[in-house]
């Protein structure tokens, strides 16, 4: 099958990992950076190209999209869906998982459980607003930051009054979060492919910091996740419609919370701690059903 994995860098070990495993298992794979494949876009037909040549024929993509690209490698990977080709992780299932406050307003909806998040946008409000969450501490979180980036936690009120404030002075959205204290600095990375966790890992924070980002000097080991915890993982990324997605999830006293679902997680951690083909798995379940996507599209046609 002809693979393509959209991303900046064919150097970056994610990138380099997919390559490997698709080739592993016989298939073409190419790696495309996004910001170089243009279009064409008419009512009687679609032209892409890439450095001056066409592209075509993709029958799978594997969507690598770095946050600062959201907008235009979204477009792309759109582009590639409209010519035929299977993503795993569709373009508007990319750009609705990359917004938190959005992920948490449909994970809730569906039940799945999260620390409780307030939001508001006038500073009249945010007495009200604080008092809707509970005391201190607070989490306090810019809503398009990564990598443990742009993530605070304020002890006292006065603190994140005073944090909100200058968000909102810096014109950044944000979102408030009640602190999960018993998760002790511990989030899970469930790395969730089709519809099973095929690697989980359980990192934790540096001394001294509460974010477990493994960017942020965090420690990762393998971990066994709980039957509820597997099941929230895998609920929470289908509901956002991700067939590839790291779920964070946190232990709490009232069960798994899901802090995050990333749409493009990194490899290296978790294939370094779990030791687990997680490149392969997602070979493995994209050639799948892209081939079940074309076998009905077939059909669909022949009849
Ligand atoms: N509500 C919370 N309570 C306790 N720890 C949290 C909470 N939210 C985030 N954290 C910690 O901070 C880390 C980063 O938060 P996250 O929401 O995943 O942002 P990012 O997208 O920057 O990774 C998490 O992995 C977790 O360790
Ligand atoms: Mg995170």
């Amino acid at each position: 099958m002809k693979f393509a994995i959209l991303s900046r860098n064919g150097k970056l070990y994610s990138t380099r990992r997919l390559v490997e495993a698709a080739r592993e298992r016989g298939h073409s794979v190419r790696v495309l950076d996004p910001l170089r494949c243009y279009m064409r876009i008419s009512s009687a037909g679609f032209d892409m190209r890439y450095k001056g040549k066409p592209l075509a024929g993709y029958a799978a993509v594997v969507p690598r999209i770095g946050a600062s690209i959201t907008r235009y490698g979204c477009a792309v990977l759109r582009q590639f869906e409209l010519m035929g080709s299977y993503s795993p992780n569709s373009a508007s299932a990319i750009a609705r998982a990359r917004d938190k406050l959005r992920c948490h307003q449909v994970l809730a909806a569906q039940g799945i459980g999260l620390p409780i998040t307030v939001f508001g946008d006038n500073p009249d409000d945010t007495g009200d607003l604080l008092a809707m969450l509970g005391p201190p501490p607070h989490v306090i979180k810019l809503n398009e930051g990564t990598q443990g980036a742009g993530v605070m936690l304020t002890e006292k009120p006065s603190a994140s009054r005073a944090t909100i404030e200058t968000l909102r002075g810096l014109y950044a959205n944000f979102l408030v979060q009640e602190f999960i204290a018993e998760a002790k600095g511990a989030d899970l990375r469930c790395f969730v492919v089709g519809d099973t966790v095929v690697a989980a890992m359980r990192r934790l924070a540096p001394q001294g910091d509460f974010r477990s980002n493994l960017h942020r000097g965090g420690t990762a080991k393998p971990v066994r996740p709980t039957r509820a915890e597997v099941a929230t993982a895998v609920h929470a990324a289908q509901i956002l419609g991700l067939g590839v997605a790291g779920v964070d999830l946190i232990r709490s006293k009232r069960g798994p919370l899901v802090l995050e679902v990333n749409s493009s997680p990194g490899l290296e951690g978790i294939e370094a701690a779990t030791g687990v083909d997680v490149a392969g798995a997602v070979i493995e379940h994209t050639a799948a059903a892209a081939l079940k996507q074309h076998t009905s599209n077939t059909n669909l046609t022949d009849s």
